[in-house]
């Protein structure tokens, strides 16, 4: 009995502390974003606004879906999803509440939804790394249709299950239909590519002479360079528009759902100032996309191919088109 009671008590302490800690934060955020990421930069915005912030942690897919389950009930105010495909889904169940338009115009228009409904707080370029020992850069291929050629047979690397990856075949799913997604995909694994369990392991593969060229994101190579600055690996870009150069983006929107839209306003612009996009981008070498700078920066959104970002939830489509070329 006293244990009952002692739970029982415990039980309400919890959800006293539950029911506290949500009626003193300013703004609940849901982060697909990593703890380590989003921590010290919730730090900063707490110190500088005063504004009290709640992080729920998770996958962006399981946070969207939850999203979608809480609908009008959810407690959060703010979504920071890792990738487009997150923000068009929420988007088009009606999730997000339109942006003003100064917090739309701090990026470039491809990186805002066109419905003023999220907003991208970083890039990342798909590129395929080289290995500078065993590769002429005058050799590459000059669009990622051309990697199913046999000059590239057995040297080509991939990961099938990276998140990254799996948004570009959305993205040419999008831009080139079905069928030749398809053929694509079979001939570039009929040509010997090599799968690999993630974007990390891809670079180590180019290093250690196991593959020649790998398609990844570009920041895996930066970091690489950290530890070894002679790591013997390169990035390349795809000729000017290439889908291969395709940009995937972190972005943030507004719930419908939100009570407290000037506080996720502060916070979205707070997150596009100069200094927080320097701060992550130096942490994680993603792009900026609000104050743009830098020529790689520049050159990387002058290639990228035009494609609407918001319109990229197809991820179930794709899923199937990759278990039918037995990717999966
Ligand atoms: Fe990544």
């Amino acid at each position: 009995m006293k244990k009952t009671l002692l739970i029982i008590g415990l039980v309400a302490v919890g959800l006293f502390m539950v029911y506290n800690n949500r009626s003193t934060a300013d703004l609940i955020l849901y982060s697909g974003r990593s703890k380590a990421l989003v921590d010290p930069i919730i730090e900063r915005f707490e110190q500088e606004t005063g504004l009290r912030v709640e992080v729920r942690y998770g996958g962006t897919t399981q946070l969207a879906v939850a999203l979608m389950e809480e609908g009008v009930r959810t407690p959060a105010d703010v979504f920071w999803a890792q990738d487009a495909g997150a923000l068009g889904a929420l988007s088009q169940s009606g999730m997000f509440r339109t942006l003003p338009d100064d917090i739309i115009q701090m990026v470039p228009y491809r990186y805002a939804s066109a419905q003023n409904l999220w907003v991208a707080t970083s890039g990342r370029a798909r590129v395929m790394a080289y290995s500078t020992t065993r590769v002429n850069p005058e050799n590459l291929p000059s669009s990622i249709f051309d990697l199913t050629n046999d000059r590239w047979a057995g040297r080509i690397a991939w990961a099938p299950t990276n998140g990254s990856f799996q948004a570009f075949v959305s993205a040419m799913l999008q831009e080139y239909g079905p069928q030749t997604t398809r053929e694509w995909l079979e001939g570039v694994k009929n040509n010997g590519a090599k799968n690999y369990a993630n974007n990390n392991a891809i670079l180590q593969g180019i290093a250690s002479g196991e593959t020649d060229l790998g398609i990844t994101n570009h920041y895996y190579l930066l970091r690489s360079r950290v530890g070894d600055p002679r790591f013997p690996v390169e990035n390349a870009f795809f000729r000017d528009g290439d889908i291969g150069n395709m940009i995937n983006i972190a972005g943030v929107g507004i719930t419908t759902a939100s009570q407290r839209t000037e506080a996720a306003e502060t916070f979205i612009r707070f997150l596009l100032h100069e200094e927080t996009q320097r701060w992550f981008t130096e942490e994680t070498f993603e792009y900026a996309t609000a104050g743009l700078s830098g020529t790689e920066i520049r050159t990387a959104y002058e290639l990228s191919p035009e494609i609407d970002l918001g319109s990229l939830d197809n991820l179930q489509e794709t899923l199937n088109l990759l278990r039918e070329a037995g990717l999966l």
